[in-house]
């Protein structure tokens, strides 16, 4: 997939907030990120809601430089359209054993891409492939990345395969009420 030039990552600060408070309530995105979607997951309709205070007391912490999940704003032609991060999968052990990674050696990551007049224009897959290659395979320890949509989420199991992901197994993980989709991209074999 040729890199885009038009796609930036912005380290996430207080100031995309409220565009992230809204991205979270809006519903192709809770659909999969909402409260349902397990643990700590936030958004969704009505008393479901996202509220400004859950917003900052979920993703303040790391916005102080205390978290271990690497958060940015996706920019395209220089606006906000969506979210994406990682971690080391060494962070979350019992994610990793459930998924069946080496934590190790891999990162977890996800993303949304939250303004709805940009889905379906190749900017989830572009800004996936542009991320993996830059910023997670910049980590020199990192050499997988793994991804763990739901397993009914074919939208987002088609993105990461467009980036070069493959769904290698599926998997139950703790506190997720659906299996999840294991996508894995190796740093040094796009294909697997
Ligand atoms: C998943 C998401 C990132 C996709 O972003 P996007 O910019 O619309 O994706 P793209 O335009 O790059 O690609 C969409 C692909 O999915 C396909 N697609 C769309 N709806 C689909 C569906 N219901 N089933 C299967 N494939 C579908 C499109 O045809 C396209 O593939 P193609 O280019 O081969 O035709 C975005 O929908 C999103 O943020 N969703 C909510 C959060 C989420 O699910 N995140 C992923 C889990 S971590």
């Amino acid at each position: 997939m040729p890199e885009r030039a038009d796609i930036v990552f912005r380290t996430l600060t207080r100031a995309e907030f409220p565009a992230l408070q809204r991205w979270l309530n809006t519903p192709h995105v809770y659909e999969w990120w909402g409260r349902q979607a397990g643990r700590g997951a936030l958004g969704g309709a009505g008393p479901d809601a996202a509220t400004k205070e859950q917003v900052e007391a979920k993703y303040g912490p790391e916005v102080d430089g205390l978290g271990v999940t690497h958060r940015f704003i996706i920019d395209f032609e220089g606006a906000p359209i969506g979210l994406i991060q990682w971690y080391r999968l060494r962070d979350f052990p019992d994610y990793a054993r459930a998924v069946g990674e080496d934590p190790a050696a891999s990162a977890g990551l996800d993303l949304l891409i939250g303004e709805p007049s940009a889905l379906g224009r190749g900017l989830g897959s572009g800004a996936l492939d542009k991320f993996v290659t830059d910023v997670v395979f910049a980590e020199s320890r990192v050499t997988r990345v793994v991804a763990g949509p739901a397993a009914s989420n074919a939208r987002s199991i088609r993105v990461f395969e467009k980036a070069g992901f493959r769904r290698i197994r599926d998997a139950m993980v703790p506190g997720e009420p659906v299996p999840a989709a294991v996508m894995v991209r190796l740093k040094n074999k796009p294909n697997l």
